[in-house]
C-alpha cells in the first residue's frame, strides 16, 4: 500500500538523483516502499513519510546517501556475460602483454563493481590462464558507490547461489575456501584487488591520468541508470585514465553517447570499445 503521495515520491526520486545521478521511474516508486525498509529501521521510524519529513526538515548528506544507496541494483556475478572475459583471455590480453613486456604491469578497473566478482573473475583469470606472468604486477580496482557492496566485496565471501552462478567448479574448487554455507576466495585471488567506495558521477573520478592509467576498464551495466548528459560526462573522464592503446567493456546493451571519443569494435560474439586520440 502507498505509504506517501506523488510530490514525496518525486522528492525522493530527485535526492537519489542528486546523490547518485540515477534516474528513477516513477513507474517504479513501489521500490521506495521496499529497498527502504532498512534505513527506516536505522531511524526508528516505521513510515516513508517521517523519513521524507526529516530529510526535507535539515540537511543530512549521510541519511540522504544512505537512501540513495539503498535504491541501487547491485546485480552481478562471476564472469557475467562471459564473452568479454573469454575474448580478453584468448585475443586481447596477449596483444596487451606483449606491449607492457617491458614495464610488466597490468591495470585493470572494474568501476561500479557491486559485490566484487567483476574483479575477482578478472583475478581468476590471470591466475589460471596467465602463470607466465610471474613477477608482474597486476592491480585491480573495483569501486562502486554503495558502501555495502564494497564491504561485501572486500570481504570476497560469496553464498552457495552466488558461486554457482558463472563459476565453472575447477575454479571454485582452486581459488575459494568453503565456509559454512559461504566460499571465500582465497587470498592469492584477494591480495590480487582493491575495492572502495567511489561515486562515478562525482565532481571527479577516483583515479587520474597523471598517476592512473588502466589497461582494461569494464564499465558494465551501470549506464542505463544514467541520463544522457551524465554518461557523457562519465565516459569523457573514462577515457582520460584509460591508456591509449586500453580497451572499455560496457554492458551488452550499453553504448558510448559520443563516439567521436570511442571506436566500437566487434569481436568474439561481443562488442569492446577503443579509446580515439586527438588527431
Ligand atoms: C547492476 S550493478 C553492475 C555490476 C557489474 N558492473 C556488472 O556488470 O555485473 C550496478 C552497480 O552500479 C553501482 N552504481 C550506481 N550508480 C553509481 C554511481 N553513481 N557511482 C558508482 N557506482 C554506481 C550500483 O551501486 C551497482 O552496484
Amino acid at each position: 500500500m502507498e505509504q506517501i503521495a506523488g510530490p514525496e515520491y518525486s522528492y525522493l526520486r530527485q535526492l537519489v538523483f542528486d546523490v547518485s545521478q540515477n534516474v528513477l521511474d516513477a513507474s517504479r516508486d513501489y521500490l521506495f516502499d521496499t529497498r527502504l525498509t532498512k534505513v527506516l529501521r536505522n531511524q526508528g521510524m516505521t513510515r516513508l513519510d517521517e523519513l521524507v519529513h526529516k530529510l526535507r526538515a535539515q540537511k543530512n548528506s549521510a541519511l540522504e546517501r544512505d537512501v540513495a544507496e539503498a535504491m541501487t541494483i547491485n546485480e552481478t556475478s562471476f564472469f557475467r556475460d562471459l564473452r568479454p572475459f573469454d575474448l580478453l583471455r584468448q585475443e586481447l590480453l596477449p596483444k596487451i602483454i606483449e606491449a607492457r613486456r617491458f614495464h610488466r604491469t597490468l591495470r585493470f578497473w572494474s568501476a561500479a563493481c557491486a559485490t566484487g566478482q567483476e574483479a575477482y573473475s578478472v583475478a581468476m583469470m590471470l591466475l589460471e590462464h596467465f602463470p607466465m606472468l610471474v613477477g608482474w604486477k597486476f592491480v585491480i580496482e573495483g569501486t562502486d558507490i554503495c558502501s555495502e557492496v564494497v564491504q561485501r566485496a572486500q570481504a570476497g565471501r560469496y553464498h552457495r547461489i552466488e558461486i554457482n552462478r558463472g563459476l565453472p567448479a575447477r575454479f571454485v574448487v582452486r581459488y575459494f575456501d568453503h565456509v559454512g554455507e559461504d566460499w571465500t576466495v582465497k587470498p592469492e585471488v584477494r591480495k590480487l584487488c582493491n575495492f572502495r567506495q567511489a561515486n562515478l558521477c562525482g565532481t571527479s573520478l577516483p583515479f587520474n591520468r597523471a598517476t592512473d592509467s588502466f589497461d582494461v576498464i569494464f564499465l558494465r551495466n551501470v549506464m542505463l541508470y544514467f541520463d544522457q548528459p551524465t554518461r557523457r560526462t562519465l565516459l569523457a573522464g573514462i577515457h582520460r585514465v584509460l591508456a591509449p592503446d586500453g580497451i572499455l567493456f560496457l554492458g551488452s546493451s550499453e553504448q558510448p553517447a559520443d563516439l567521436s571519443l570511442w571506436t566500437p569494435i566487434l569481436s568474439g560474439g561481443t562488442c569492446y570499445f577503443r579509446p580515439r586520440q586527438p588527431s
